[in-house]
């Protein structure tokens, strides 16, 4: 089970659902309690069962009330899965992404905003978003949306405040060390905690009505900016921030080819989301800020001595 899926599972039996978690079985969940007893685990493989075009009939046969498919990465995918599910099923959630907005015009985002992606996954994401929504407003097809930010959650690194995936940022912020960030340090990331992420989905999933043909994003009550994360992390060490800064095409110069392919991909969205959408009609309320959520993952991370 992966991020989402380690929390949303156990929450969904806690509400006293009957749950058929569908995967490969080559993942763990990350915090493994005994109520996975209770899950019907079904090994799938979408990817060679949608070569057949199988894996929505597949879906189909397990005869759920409701599916919440947490890896459908585009319009093709959604087509096979509403193709079999429709009129056999109650609700169909989707897991999407904020990067449907690509660059951000207004913010905090709200919902309503026109789309106007960029990169491959986020424009796919938002084809299949649109497709979806489409469907469920002409043919009533029942279907939800939910778009998060940066999933966050102890047991894998969290994006770091140099927008990136490497380690040795908080490692070096920890121990006080000089960190450069890209530009002024003023381009914005967004996280959500992996259980709030859940919390929505079980949200949408109980306010089936508010949420029908409807898109939300679901990520913590505020963006950070690079510098501002950067400084808190260092704080929550004891230790000051020591910042320097370079124009982008320095930074990325200077930085491996991995980092700054991440960094560019996070500064050139730099979301930054609203939530009032989902906190009025789910009644989402996020347990972590952006922070608590990293800080709870980056003291795991120290905890195993920063391997992962
Ligand atoms: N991670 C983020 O920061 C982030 C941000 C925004 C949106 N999202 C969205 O969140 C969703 C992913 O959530 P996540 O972060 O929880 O992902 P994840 O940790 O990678 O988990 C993916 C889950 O899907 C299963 N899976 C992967 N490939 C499969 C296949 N071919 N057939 C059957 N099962 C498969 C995996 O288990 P097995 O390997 O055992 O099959 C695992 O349980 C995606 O829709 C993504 O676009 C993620």
């Amino acid at each position: 089970m992966g991020h989402i899926g380690t929390y949303l599972v156990p929450r969904l039996v806690q509400e006293g659902h009957e749950v058929i978690a569908v995967s490969r079985g080559n993942r763990k969940p990350y915090h493994d309690t005994g109520i996975w007893r209770f899950v019907t685990p079904v090994m799938l493989d979408r990817a060679h069962e949608e070569a057949d075009r199988a894996f929505g009939a597949r879906i189909a046969a397990l005869g759920a009330d409701a599916v919440i498919d947490l890896i459908c990465f585009n319009q093709e995918s959604a087509e096979q899965m509403v193709g079999s599910l429709e009129g056999r099923i109650g609700h169909y959630l989707v897991c999407g992404t904020i990067w449907v907005h690509g660059h951000s015009t207004v913010v905090p985002a709200t919902e309503s905003l026109p789309r106007m992606p960029f990169g491959e996954y986020g424009i796919r994401k938002a084809e299949m978003e649109f497709w979806l929504l489409r469907r469920a407003h002409q043919s009533g097809f029942p279907a939800t949306i939910l778009h998060p930010g940066h999933i966050v959650g102890p047991g894998w690194v969290p994006l770091n405040p140099a927008g990136n995936f490497n380690p040795d940022v908080f490692r070096d912020l920890a121990a006080g060390r000089k960190l450069t960030l890209p530009n002024l340090g003023m381009e914005t990331v967004h996280h959500v905690h992996a259980d709030d992420v859940a919390q929505a989905f079980c949200r949408a999933l109980a306010c089936r009505s508010s949420s029908l043909g409807e898109a939300f994003h679901v990520v913590s009550p505020a963006a950070l900016t690079l510098r501002g994360y950067a400084e808190a992390v260092a704080r929550h060490f004891g230790k000051e921030a020591s910042l320097s800064f370079l124009p982008w095409e320095d930074w990325k110069r200077a930085a491996n080819p991995a980092d700054a392919g991440a960094t560019e991909d996070h500064i050139m969205h730099s979301p930054n989301s609203s939530i009032e959408k989902a906190r009025a009609r789910l009644g989402y309320d996020p347990r972590y800020s952006s922070l608590e959520a990293v800080f709870e993952s980056i003291d795991w991370l120290a905890d195993h001595g920063w391997h992962i």
